[in-house]
């Protein structure tokens, strides 16, 4: 069977790598730090320049983690913040197909991943299979849907109808946070827990950072490449980039952005 594809709506540009180096496992995988024991085994899908990784890594000290991605250059960033430790695996690879024996993992962990995958029931059953059966497979992604902000900029709402329409194109699910329990059910996990939780940005700091990098992502990255391409004007990209912007130097600016749990046992 030939894997299946989708195009990474993302890439890998500075602007892209800033956004996932502010995230930790304790902001983003608070969910599972509680389960996770000194010596498990530790797979990480789509683990992108590895600062979550990093935390895993630390909560499950002096287990083996193994830092996966599709992208080589994603594999080299994780290289570099993950130089100081030790026991690291890196690998280069698909989550559709994971080449490793059944049960080979006493957690398998995936962030912000499945919903850029082409098949993600079939990614879930791969991460099942690698997965020990008393083991834990935890997976978060956010719901593009689901974002709520203030001030109401017409903008922001013409560029989320874009990021779903690019990712949709692309082969992803952008709103795939509600979707993970139905898509682990589907990929046969007996013993699911499904849980949300949020990020907010609404202080100057966290707004000055994040609306810049979404100007920087529409001016400069893949994500502005692709809309280029789909008929979107650079002056268009523009108005988007401006959005963003006034978005951060608004005082009363605040933005959630909400993702779906699921704590599931193989
Ligand atoms: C949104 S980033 C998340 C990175 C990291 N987990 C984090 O949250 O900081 C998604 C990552 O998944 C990787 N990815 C996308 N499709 C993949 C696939 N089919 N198999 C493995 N990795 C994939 C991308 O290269 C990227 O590094």
């Amino acid at each position: 069977m030939p894997t299946p594809r989708a195009v990474y709506t993302h890439g890998q540009h500075e602007s892209v790598l800033r956004a996932y180096r502010w995230r930790t496992a304790a902001n983003s995988a608070g969910y599972l730090l509680s389960h996770l024991r000194a010596g498990d085994r530790l797979l990480d899908v789509g683990c992108g320049p590895g600062t979550i990784t990093a935390g895993l890594a630390d909560a499950v000290a002096p287990g083996p983690v193994t830092a996966l991605d599709s992208s080589d250059e994603a594999i080299a960033q994780a290289r570099l913040t993950l130089a100081a430790r030790g026991d690291i695996a890196y690998v280069v690879a698909d989550a559709h197909r994971l080449d490793f024996p059944d049960a080979t993992f006493d957690v398998v962990h995936a962030h912000q991943v499945l919903q850029h995958v082409a098949d993600p029931v079939g990614a879930l059953r791969e991460m099942r299979r690698v997965c020990r059966p008393d083991g834990y497979v935890a997976v978060r992604d956010s719901d593009y849907a689901a974002f709520t902000w203030y001030p109401e900029i017409p903008e922001l709402t013409d560029w989320l109808g874009l990021y779903q329409r690019l990712a949709r194109a692309n082969g992803g699910e952008p709103d795939a946070g509600r979707r993970l329990l139905s898509w682990a059910r589907a990929a046969g996990y007996r013993d699911v827990t499904a849980t949300s939780s949020t990020w907010c940005f609404a202080n100057e700091a966290d707004r000055a950072w994040w609306g810049s990098l979404w100007a920087d992502r529409l001016r400069l990255s893949a994500f502005g490449e692709q809309a280029l391409a789909g008929g979107v004007s650079r002056a268009d990209l523009e108005r988007l980039a401006a959005g963003w912007l006034a978005w951060a130097a608004a005082p009363d600016g605040w933005l959630s952005i909400l993702h779906g749990e699921i704590l599931a046992r193989p």
